[in-house]
């Protein structure tokens, strides 16, 4: 699981919630990129903490890297993350499934099960994504009935990154393949991201449905930002408490 974080007042906490459900996850491998010059301290400690396998690296998107006053977010993370993926496999060796777990996302355990199962590509829809209750796939008898989205139905793939998990023999046939670029290589447009990947790599008709028809099983929650009017970046504040 790649998971792109920048730093914020909720990273911590957000970060240890995904921590707790992804240590239920047996024979998980957990990818934390920061968007960052460094890997912080922060990270390093909390990951150092959580009982799960990790990695822990780093690259910072640079302020150019913006189009149309939108700036992708988390896209280099996860394409230097889909590096490692790839340097530390091979085609003959890529038993395992890749997903893109946000951040600021919960998750059921059960989306860990369904996505074990992956032969190309598995999708599942989203709650609160994309403005409407739940975006994306909806299966019926283990087939996609319809689309669910509140934009861009034009999209090849209405669906939210953590929609979906990839095969990681998948990604290794298709070696040049990474988020952010259409097929033609042109700088992804803003909520392209998952339909120019996917795009790239399987048919429409070929998607794996998984989870339950009628439940959701991943939310795009997105932490407020905390209420704290009454703080004061004081330089003489005694307050050095890490949150
Ligand atoms: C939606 C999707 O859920 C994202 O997966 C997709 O990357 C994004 O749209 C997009 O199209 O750019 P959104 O709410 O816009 O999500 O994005 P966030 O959830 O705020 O960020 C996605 C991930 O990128 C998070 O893991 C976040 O920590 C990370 N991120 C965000 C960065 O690494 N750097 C940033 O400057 C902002």
């Amino acid at each position: 699981m790649i998971t792109p974080t920048y730093a914020r007042l909720t990273q911590k906490s957000d970060l240890t919630s995904v921590c707790l459900t992804v240590m239920h996850v047996r024979k998980l491998v957990w990818i934390v990129v920061e968007d960052s010059d460094t890997r912080t301290y922060l990270v390093a400690k909390l990951l150092a903490r959580c009982k799960v396998s990790s990695v822990h690296l780093n690259v910072v998107t640079p302020d150019y890297y913006k189009h149309d006053k939108w700036k992708p977010r988390g896209v280099l993370q996860r394409n230097a993350g889909l590096s490692w993926i790839r340097d530390h496999h091979s085609i003959d060796n890529c038993s395992g499934v890749v997903y893109f777990g946000d951040d600021d996302n919960s998750y059921d355990l059960r989306v860990f099960e369904e996505m074990k199962e992956t032969k190309g590509v598995s999708v599942w829809p989203v709650a609160f994504s994309g403005g409407v209750k739940i975006e994306g796939p909806l299966c019926k008898d283990g087939v996609i009935d319809k689309w669910h989205s509140g934009w861009g139905s034009e999209r090849p793939f209405p669906i939210d990154m953590a929609g979906f998990a990839i095969h990681l023999c998948l990604l290794m046939r298709n070696p040049k393949v990474l988020i952010g670029r259409d097929r033609q290589n042109r700088l992804s447009k803003p909520g392209y991201l998952e339909s120019n990947l996917l795009e790239q790599l399987v048919d429409k008709d070929l998607l794996e449905c998984r989870g339950p028809p009628d439940e959701a099983i991943v939310w795009h929650v997105k932490t407020a930002e905390p209420d704290i009017p009454r703080e004061h970046n004081d330089p003489s504040d005694p307050l050095d408490i890490e949150v």
